[in-house]
């Protein structure tokens, strides 16, 4: 997945792999350099599920099946032209702070629409959107209804966490258990994107946007960066469930999901990686991407690195490639982030388990450990990057290297 091994047209380029992910939702997408966020938007991009024993384990417990009562969701944000054709034209303001669709397709369905049964469903939610984030909710009326994590980004959780809300960034999963058991026949709940202030936080533009925008979530550096349209985070609905047949399933989630041992960290020095921006050029530990140069090399154990947003900047979703890591804690994170806290270090239900992305906010640091040691010998020069695809393609981007 490295651009330097891009393929040209009318080329191919065989991969051969041994699959040894934990169980869970992947997905894979084009990496073509400086041309990811346009071909990903034009729809190169899938999801990649994994089973094992665990993920089986699960489904029988609750009798859930792939494609009917396990589904996976990809949420992105698209724009089209009159002719139904798919328009991806950023502007220099959109280059820089991402590229937002006007209307969000759930499977690329536009309002998205699902008959249920009074059971247990399991959503894995995959926001494949170049930039946008959502802020996960199932709402009958004006009541938020509670859920259940249970996956992230590299499978399953140790147990099921209760949640309300979960934010999920571009390149993000989210996998969780909806219970419609207690619903009515007829009774209808939304999967929503409730609103928030992706500025919250920015020394210049947080807040903002609550007071000019009548505490909508969003601001008016955003309001243009969305051309207007559907700015960022606004609410809107995501997924349409109606309780339309009868069903039964099994009623007890199991209490435990999988094995998930915390990382020693144990006398390991963090090591600080800044995000910042400099004459409108995103930069990670004051870089830009370079093909083939590494803007450090990592050891053959576990490091713990801290993730530090600048103060005025914007949400990235940092992601890295070739190893999961786990999120340690997070510091100076922005108040909407607070009542979403489950454990100590400020970690919410999204951070939980094995990720390959994280959402880091304006102004905050956060904190995640890796474990490099593997039994590849070889010399690998791997990705760090922004996950907002338009930062990407502008080069937030590094290599490191693993020395043989
Ligand atoms: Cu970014």
């Amino acid at each position: 997945g490295h651009p330097n091994d891009s393929i040209a047209p009318g080329k191919n380029y065989p991969y051969a792999f041994t699959v040894n992910n934990r169980g869970g939702t992947y997905w894979y997408h084009t990496h073509a350099h400086h041309l990811t966020a346009k071909q990903a938007f034009g729809g190169l991009a899938s999801f990649f599920i994994v089973e094992d024993d665990d993920q089986l384990r699960l489904a029988r417990a609750l009798d859930l099946k792939l494609g009917e009562t396990d589904l996976p969701l990809v949420i992105q944000d698209k724009r089209f032209n009159a002719a139904g054709e798919l328009v991806y034209q950023p502007s220099m303001m959109e280059k820089m702070m991402g590229y937002l669709g006007d209307i969000v397709l759930v499977n690329l369905t536009p309002n998205a629409y699902l008959e249920i049964g009074p059971r247990f469903y399991r959503f894995r939610c995959l926001n494949g959107s170049n930039a946008r984030a959502y802020k996960l909710a199932f709402m009958r009326g004006k009541e938020q209804l509670a859920y259940q994590v249970i996956g992230t980004d590299g499978g399953l959780l140790d147990r099921p966490y209760p949640a309300k809300q979960a934010f999920l960034a571009p390149g993000e999963r989210l996998d969780v258990l909806f219970d419609a058991s207690a619903l009515q026949q007829g009774e209808t709940v939304f999967l929503k994107s409730l609103a928030f202030d992706p500025m919250e936080n920015d020394s210049m533009m947080g807040g903002m946007g609550g007071g000019m925008m009548g505490g909508k979530g969003n601001n008016s550096m955003m309001q243009m960066h969305g051309g207007g349209r559907l700015a960022d985070g606004l609410e809107f609905n995501l997924l349409k469930l109606v309780v339309a047949k009868a069903a039964q399933g099994p009623r007890e989630v199991p209490a435990r999901l999988s094995a998930l041992a915390p990382l020693d960290i144990a006398g390991v020095q963090p090591r600080r990686v800044k995000l910042s921006m400099d004459r409108m050029q995103w930069l990670i530990d004051g870089r830009r991407f370079e093909p083939h140069a590494a803007a450090f090399d990592a050891r053959r154990v576990v490091e713990v690195w801290d993730i530090e947003n600048a103060e005025h900047s914007m949400i990235h979703p940092m992601h890295l490639h070739g190893f999961s890591f786990q999120v340690l804690g997070r510091s100076n994170s922005p108040a909407a982030l607070r009542p979403l806290a489950t454990e100590s270090g400020g970690l919410t239900v999204a951070d939980l388990g094995w990720k390959d992305t994280v959402l880091v906010w304006p102004g905050e640091t956060v904190r995640i450990a890796i474990d490099f040691r593997q039994a590849f010998p070889g010399e690998q020069l791997l990705l760090f990057h922004c996950h907002n695809l338009e930062h990407e393609d502008a080069d937030m981007m590094v290599n490191y290297r693993i020395p043989a």
